[in-house]
């Protein structure tokens, strides 16, 4: 019989050592729930890819809102969804104070006020026709530079209907600068800009494009970043740093770990990862099917996402875990 010399099972005997001895814990401060508010719907609509997520009304979105803000989250993200007619080739509703984004953030600030960080979604891609994240040039690709200029815009009628902080999701080169230029003239220097600094072209949005009834054909691979590449995403948040960026965010999350840890060896402002539509639709639809355990597939999944060196995670479950989180510390 051997005996080793060393047991690293010892910290691992009983839920008391084992909580002393835990080194990731997730906090739900640190989580941000995005949301869906559709145009004239006067009651929540189930979204059957996103198994528990509705597309808001006005007024559910401010319950929706008001739970998150009880439960503890530490903001919420939010996207509008325009009825078709409101579409257009340049996504004009998107920059119309009265569109269905800028109303819902009036809403949302008039409910919770400065309780919680509101957040809003500053890309173009619900309100065009052809549901690309800008205008088209007319060899169908997406111009980045006309593009940029509505993004100044659609980013001051954000933070005027008073959002503290813009979610620029576009994956436009220059779109952070333009963006904060543009705040700062208007006056807004406190509103703050979180970057998808990060965002990979890849099939985990699947879900998210029927929550948000997208018009898109085809895929976002000349603006989004091939899933392959680790030192451009390096070089992608250093740009949207330097231009401005107070947040930086890797989605989606869990195929990307190796980003955000990357990351947080590399910059020293805040990260945070986005646990897209399809990793919440893939354990959704596991556990529905008896396959695994969805709680703890949940809390395996943010903490690891955490442990990998974000700080802040989107997560459509953050009210239930900020809920749940409350009455286990
Ligand atoms: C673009 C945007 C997308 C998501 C967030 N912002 C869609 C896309 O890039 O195609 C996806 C989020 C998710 O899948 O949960 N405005």
């Amino acid at each position: 019989m051997t005996y080793p010399d060393v047991r690293p099972r010892r910290l691992r005997r009983s839920a008391a050592v084992r909580r002393l001895v835990e080194e990731t814990r997730v906090a739900p401060a640190e989580l941000v729930l995005p949301l869906f508010v559709k145009e004239g719907l006067t009651e929540p609509r189930a979204i059957s890819s996103m198994p528990g997520q509705v597309q808001h009304s006005r007024e559910s979105l401010r319950k929706a809102v008001r739970d998150a803000v009880s439960a503890g989250v530490g903001g919420i993200m939010i996207y509008g969804v325009p009825t078709d007619d409101h579409k257009d080739e340049t996504g004009s509703q998107g920059l119309d104070p009265d569109g269905i984004l800028n109303v819902a953030i009036r809403d949302v600030i008039a409910e919770v006020g400065d309780s919680t960080v509101v957040m809003s979604d500053l890309c173009l891609d619900e309100f065009t026709s052809h549901g690309h994240c800008g205008v088209l040039a007319p060899d169908g690709s997406v111009d980045n530079d006309v593009t940029l200029a509505l993004y100044a815009e659609m980013g001051v009628a954000q933070a005027t209907a008073g959002a503290h902080m813009l979610g620029t999701s576009g994956m436009m080169d220059g779109q952070v600068g333009v963006v904060r230029k543009a705040l700062d003239q208007a006056g807004f220097q406190d509103t703050s800009i979180l970057a998808y600094a990060a965002k990979y072209a890849g099939a985990f949005y699947g879900p998210f494009r029927q929550a948000v009834e997208s018009s898109l054909q085809g895929d976002r691979r000349q603006y989004q970043q091939d899933p392959g590449n680790a030192r451009e995403a390096i070089r992608e948040t250093e740009l949207d740093i330097a231009e401005g960026a107070d947040i930086v965010m890797v989605k989606p999350a869990l195929p990307y770990l190796d980003i955000i840890t990357r990351l947080r060896d590399r910059v020293e402002v805040p990260i945070a990862a986005y646990q897209v539509s399809g990793e919440y639709s893939m354990i959704e639809a596991a556990a529905a099917n008896g396959w695994i355990d969805r709680e703890r597939a949940i809390l395996e999944s943010l903490t690891s996402i955490k442990r990998s060196g974000a700080q802040i995670i989107l997560t459509y479950w953050a009210t239930e875990v900020a809920q749940l989180l409350r009455d286990r510390y």
